[in-house]
């Protein structure tokens, strides 16, 4: 497991509060969250918002995302890692992709994989999804730090 740097985590959470009181529009916002993450977390090869579709609500739309492009710009509930966590609004670890089932691959070179929900007044509105390259790259301090970001993207919506 990648051991995790407490001092990284108190330092991006900083700059993300800067970057969501910025006045730019908020897809610049989200877009600058992901590059400050996958630049600064090494082990965050693709970090990407997903949101449901308004016109759609059992679908997922991609959103702000860096990394490898990827096919799945629209994904249903229930498929794949994010449409399980769209339908039941909890948080997933994938430690190792080719034991997950119900999986959506983007790109082999993906390993392991954390998604977090993002909830509006109790409602679920989206997710933050991240890929590694790395076997069991993610662990609970991870996914402390993303719920964190989770709520305060969701205070700027
Ligand atoms: N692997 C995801 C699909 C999205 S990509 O990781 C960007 C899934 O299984 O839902």
């Amino acid at each position: 497991m990648i051991k995790k740097n407490k001092n990284l985590f108190a330092k991006l959470e900083q700059q993300i509060d800067d970057i969501l009181h910025k006045k730019v529009s908020i897809l610049n916002r989200l877009q600058n969250i992901c590059k400050l993450l996958k630049e600064h977390a090494m082990y965050y090869d693709w970090v990407g918002f997903y949101f449901v579709d308004g016109e759609n609500p059992n679908q997922l739309i991609l959103g702000p995302f860096e990394g490898a492009p990827t096919e799945h710009t629209r994904i249903p509930f229930g498929q794949g890692v994010c449409g399980q966590v769209a339908e039941d609004g909890r948080a997933r670890i994938v430690q190792d992709i080719e034991q997950e089932e119900n999986y959506l691959s983007c790109s082999i070179d993906v390993k392991s994989e954390i998604v977090e929900p993002i909830f509006k007044k109790g409602k679920f509105i989206g997710e933050i999804d991240i890929d590694s390259h790395t076997i069991a790259a993610f662990s609970v301090e991870d996914e402390v730090f993303l719920k964190m970001i989770a709520e305060k993207v969701s205070g700027r919506l």
